[in-house]
């Protein structure tokens, strides 16, 4: 009984997770129906590339097509109504990171999908990265003690806000695009939430380009067990960086420290068809050898396992598990809302210039 599933926004991570929604299809666990896509050169790629029926309007979609799921992939603060509109079809979702840019929405969305009794998991990939999985059972095994102190960056090359989502990019920002997937993992890892947020950032180089967004976000994020993590969100790497992401996260406690270095992986590559050398990350997406072959190991790399996790659970539930089966072993609604709530009195910081705290008694 594959998951019948589709996807709202067929973009630059749309298509990812089409690709990956496409080898859960020859593995039999998805059936991908349909997408939908308001930019009509968009929306005619995907429908050629991947053989579904498209829709320019999604509420057209919703409604004729007989779905178990949808996948929400629109711009970062356009979550919300496709979301309300899934859930009011009693569709499972899986929304892209940040679940929304404001706080009452993400509560919003919680609560219809809870009304509606389906599943909200929200794509925090960082989650599956086995490298992060190891420091999250170590940390869990108490072998780093109380951790004390940490630094993370993640950092993109400048093509990311001026080509990629140019149309966008002034609405969302380094913290929100880059940012939440580490204040998503550290509470995650940590099993704490933040209490108290100092935030700096600059717009130089974005805003000399035009673009009206800042070029990095620095944040201090004190939280309830006492530690303090420094985040460097930034998408202004120059061209010639040689890889699009740039990330890192060490943390230390009492009794250890733990490294993660999830850009360089130790593939280091040049070739002459192509200028400069590429370093690039088989952990976050490793091609098939044989392409669209059924009996190759399937795309993956934790980026593609966040998604294809989402359609076991909801092939789970299709077969008769209930949600309470599930909890814990997904970022759900609920848990998404902390990097949210970071994210937002990161940016609360940054326009005030000074600490904000978040009131322990307010999480819902
Ligand atoms: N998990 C990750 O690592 C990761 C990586 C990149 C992007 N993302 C997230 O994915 C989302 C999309 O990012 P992107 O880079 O693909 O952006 P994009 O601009 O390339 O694509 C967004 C698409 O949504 C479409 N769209 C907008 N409103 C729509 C609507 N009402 N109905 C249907 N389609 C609509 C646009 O036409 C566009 O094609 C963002 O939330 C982003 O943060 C996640």
């Amino acid at each position: 009984m594959p998951v019948r599933i589709a996807v709202i926004g067929a973009g630059v991570y749309g298509t990812h997770v089409l690709n990956v929604l496409s080898a859960a299809v020859r593995s039999g666990e998805a059936d991908l129906v349909a997408v939908a896509d308001i930019a009509p050169q968009t929306l005619e790629r995907a429908v050629q590339r991947f053989q579904i029926r498209g829709y320019a309007n999604y509420h057209e979609m919703l409604e004729r097509e007989s779905l178990d799921a949808v996948v929400v992939v629109t711009p970062d603060h356009l979550h919300r109504q496709a979301v309300l509109d899934a859930a009011a079809h009693r569709l499972h979702i899986l929304c892209q990171k940040p679940i929304a840019t404001r706080t009452e929405e993400g509560y919003e969305m919680i609560a219809a999908a809870q009304d509606a009794g389906v599943l909200l998991a929200v794509d925090f990939h960082k989650r599956y990265d086995p490298a992060h999985r190891e420091l999250k059972r170590s940390i869990r095994q108490g072998r780093l003690g109380q951790i004390l102190y940490g630094d993370v960056y993640m950092e993109d090359r400048i093509e990311v806000p001026a080509v990629w989502f140019k149309s966008w990019a002034d609405r969302s920002s380094p913290a929100w695009f880059l940012g939440t997937h580490f204040y998503d993992l550290v509470s995650w890892l940590l099993e704490a939430r933040p209490v108290r947020v100092f935030a700096h950032g600059n717009k130089r180089k974005l805003l000399s380009m035009g673009i009206d967004s800042y070029d990095h976000v620095s944040a201090a994020v004190v939280y309830d067990n006492g530690a303090v993590i420094t985040f460097h969100a930034s998408w202004i790497l120059p061209d010639g960086f040689p890889s699009i992401v740039n990330q890192q996260i060490r943390l230390i406690g009492t009794e250890g420290i733990g490294e993660i270095d999830s850009q360089d992986r130790g593939f280091l590559s040049c070739f002459a068809d192509q200028p400069g050398c590429q370093v690039s990350n088989p952990f976050a997406k490793s091609e098939p050898l044989i392409p669209d072959s059924r009996f190759d190991l399937p795309l993956s790399g934790y980026t593609c396992d966040s998604i294809r996790h989402f359609v076991q659970l909801a092939g789970h539930l299709k077969r008769g598990a209930v949600l309470a089966d599930l909890a814990g072993s997904y970022p759900d609604g609920s848990e998404a809302m902390i990097a949210t709530r970071t994210c937002e009195a990161i940016h609360d910081s940054l326009q005030a210039g000074r600490l904000i705290d978040i009131d322990p008694a307010s999480w819902r």
